[in-house]
């Protein structure tokens, strides 16, 4: 006797018309993919050397030199890593991770702090732009050989992530800027800066090309696995955070 409340299940039933659709998406799928080169994070990262030695060839020591769309977007994004270091009073070593033409170079003279700086880029012309602009100030080095980056006081980088173009697997891009943070932290002597496109961004907004990473995910990280001293800055008004993580006291 059939159980009581229970009506036997019956297979899905799907008409031929939809069965049809669904075996054609599933061939476009596999042939778009067949299509779509996938990128590796070293084909990546070849690109973006290509695609800031046009940008800083282009437009020199400028902010659009190095794909910012203005002078604001570029101190703004600053103000948030500064805000690891407060005193202008009291001097600090800094390490400019992805440092471009050396702004930030400016940008704390400008303010009165009293610091040494090694900027550090894989992009050659791109340090070489920055060797001409502040080569000469005392206690500021450039460098394209992560082997010569010292250990400094606060290690900081801006706009490191951003740009991963559109064929490289978010996955391995997020695998990347895990890796990277771990370098800079293991150079961080008091604490590490660093900012991202936000995943919060207006969807119709995105862009493929361009990475945008969960904020609440690397907090967790940061959180976890380096410090529990971590700021999350999301209150700047652009589609951009920036996480401050500090040592804590030994
Ligand atoms: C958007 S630009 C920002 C430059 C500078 N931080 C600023 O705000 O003016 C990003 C820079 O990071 C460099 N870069 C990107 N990924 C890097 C990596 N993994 N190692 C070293 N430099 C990197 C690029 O060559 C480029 O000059």
């Amino acid at each position: 006797m059939p159980k009581r409340g229970r009506r036997p299940r019956r297979a899905a039933r799907r008409s031929p018309k939809a069965a049809e659709a669904a075996t054609i998406l599933f061939i476009n799928t596999l042939a778009y993919e067949r299509r779509t080169p996938v990128a590796s994070v070293d084909d990546a990262l070849k690109g973006l050397q290509d695609f800031f030695d046009r940008t800083i060839k282009t437009h020199g020591a400028d902010p659009r030199g190095v794909d910012w769309k203005s002078p604001a977007a570029q101190e703004v994004r600053f103000d948030q890593l500064l805000k690891l270091h407060t005193d202008a009073a009291q001097p600090f070593s800094l390490v400019d991770y992805g440092c471009g033409y050396g702004a930030l170079v400016g940008y704390l003279q400008a303010r009165g702090y009293a610091f040494t700086y090694t900027g550090y880029d894989m992009t050659p012309a791109v340090i070489d732009t920055a060797r001409a602009t502040w080569g000469a100030v005392p206690g500021c080095t450039f460098t394209t050989r992560l082997d010569d980056v010292p250990p400094a006081d606060y290690v900081v980088g801006s706009g490191l992530f951003n740009m991963k173009f559109a064929a490289t697997p978010v996955d391995a891009w997020y695998d990347h800027m895990l890796a990277t943070i771990e370098i800079m932290w293991g150079r961080a002597q008091q604490g590490l800066a660093f900012n991202a496109l936000t995943a919060y961004s207006d969807p119709e907004y995105m862009r493929a090309d361009l990475y945008y990473p969960d904020p609440c995910r690397l907090f967790d990280h940061c959180k976890r696995r380096l410090s529990r001293q971590v700021a999350l800055l999301h209150d700047y008004g652009l589609y951009d955070f920036t996480l401050l993580v500090r040592r804590e006291p030994a």
